[in-house]
C-alpha cells in the first residue's frame, strides 16, 4: 500500500457507482477517477446547475466510462426516496455507493424532517439512501458502501437528546457528532451485512485535511487546512482505496498515512473505541430506522419479492 494512487484502481468497466456530493471537492475527484477507470458514475447532487457543470467537466476529460446526473438533496428524506425510485427504475444493480456529501459548521438550520442540518445530511440522509439502495447493492457481487468520516470523529459524542438541535447550537460539536455518527454507521453496517450473510461490504474513509469548499463557514479551519492540506485529488484517495482496492478490509477505515493522518496516500486509519461501541450503534440504528422509515434488510426482501 506504500504509495497507492488512482493508477492502482482496478478496471471498473461494467460497474455502476453512485457518488453523493459529486459536484465538488472530494466527491468530484472520486467520481472522475472512477469514470476514468471505466465505471458508469451517477453524480448524486442537490443542485442541477452545479451537477450539470460537474458532469460537463467529467465528460470533457473523455473518461473510459461515463457519468450522469441524478438529483438528490440529503436534507430532505422525500428527495432521498425520489432519488432511490429513479435509480430502481433505471438500474437493477449497484456496485459502489459512496456516501461522500457533507456539510460542516453551517449557520444553524434543520433538515425538512427536523434534524440538526449536519446530523441530518451527513448521517440520516445517507442512512436512508443506503437502506433504500440495499437491494441494488445485493444484486452486485463484490459491492461496497464507503462512508466519509473525519479526524473530527475522535472528539465526537452522540448526544441522543440533541440530534434535532434541542440544545444551544455549537456548530463544531454538531459536526464532530455527525462524523462520529458516519463512522459508527459504516462499522455497524458491516456487522449487519455479515450477520445477514450478504456479500456487500461497508467501509469508512477520511481525507485528512483537504482544501475544498467544505470549510466555507469556518475561518479557523480554513487557515489550518490551507496551511497543511491535500489537493482534492489526493484527498479522494482513501475513499477510492476503500471503494476499489482488493485488499481493503470489510469494516475497515482508511485515511492519509502522514503525520496525524492529515496528508498523504491511503493507509488504515485510527478508529476511536467509542466509534466501535455496540450499544451506541444499536441505539443510533434503531432511532434512524424509526425516523426514516427505512428498514435495511426488510427493503431487500420486499424488493426481491
Ligand atoms: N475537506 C476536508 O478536509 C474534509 C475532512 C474530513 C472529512 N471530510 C468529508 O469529506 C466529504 C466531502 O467533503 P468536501 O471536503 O469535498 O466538501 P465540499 O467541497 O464542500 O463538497 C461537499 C459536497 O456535498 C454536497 N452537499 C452538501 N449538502 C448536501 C445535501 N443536502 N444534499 C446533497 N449533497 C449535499 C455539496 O453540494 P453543493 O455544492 O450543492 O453544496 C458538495 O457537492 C464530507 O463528508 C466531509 O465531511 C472532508
Amino acid at each position: 500500500m506504500s504509495t497507492w494512487t488512482s493508477d492502482h484502481i482496478p478496471d471498473q468497466t461494467g460497474r455502476t457507482a453512485v457518488v453523493t456530493g459529486a459536484n465538488a471537492g472530494i466527491g468530484y475527484e472520486t467520481a472522475l477517477a472512477l469514470a476514468k477507470k471505466g465505471a458508469h458514475v451517477v453524480l448524486a447532487c442537490r443542485s442541477e446547475q452545479r451537477g450539470t457543470d460537474a458532469l460537463r467537466q467529467i465528460e470533457a476529460e473523455q473518461p473510459a466510462g461515463s457519468a450522469e446526473l441524478m438529483l438528490l438533496d440529503l436534507a430532505d428524506l422525500d428527495s432521498v426516496r425520489t432519488f432511490a425510485e429513479a435509480f430502481w427504475a433505471k438500474y437493477v444493480r449497484l456496485d459502489l455507493l459512496i456516501n461522500n456529501a457533507g456539510v460542516m459548521v453551517p449557520p444553524e438550520s434543520k433538515t425538512a424532517q427536523g434534524f440538526e442540518l449536519q446530523f441530518g445530511v451527513n448521517v440520516i440522509g445517507h442512512f436512508a439512501l443506503t437502506g433504500l439502495l440495499m437491494s441494488a447493492l445485493a444484486e452486485a457481487p463484490g459491492s461496497r458502501v464507503v462512508t466519509l468520516s473525519s479526524l473530527a470523529h475522535r472528539q465526537g459524542r452522540i448526544d441522543f437528546d440533541n440530534l434535532r438541535g434541542e440544545k444551544e447550537y455549537k456548530p463544531m460539536r454538531e459536526y464532530m457528532q455527525s462524523k462520529l455518527g458516519d463512522l459508527i454507521f459504516a462499522i455497524e453496517l458491516q456487522r449487519r451485512l455479515e450477520a445477514a450473510g450478504q456479500d456487500t461490504i461497508s467501509l469508512g474513509a477520511h481525507p485528512g485535511f483537504t482544501a475544498t469548499e467544505l470549510q466555507r463557514h469556518s475561518g479557523l479551519w480554513n487557515t489550518l487546512v490551507g496551511l497543511w492540506s491535500n489537493t482534492p485529488a489526493v484527498g479522494a484517495l482513501p475513499t477510492l482505496y476503500a471503494a476499489t482496492a482488493p485488499d481493503a478490509e470489510p469494516g475497515g477505515y482508511y485515511g492519509p498515512r502522514g503525520v496525524f493522518e492529515a496528508r498523504g496516500h491511503p493507509a488504515p486509519a485510527k478508529v476511536m473505541p467509542h466509534a466501535r461501541d455496540r450499544q451506541t450503534a444499536e441505539r443510533l440504528w434503531a432511532m434512524a430506522e424509526e425516523a426514516t422509515g427505512v428498514h435495511f434488510f426488510h427493503e431487500v426482501l420486499a424488493q426481491a419479492a
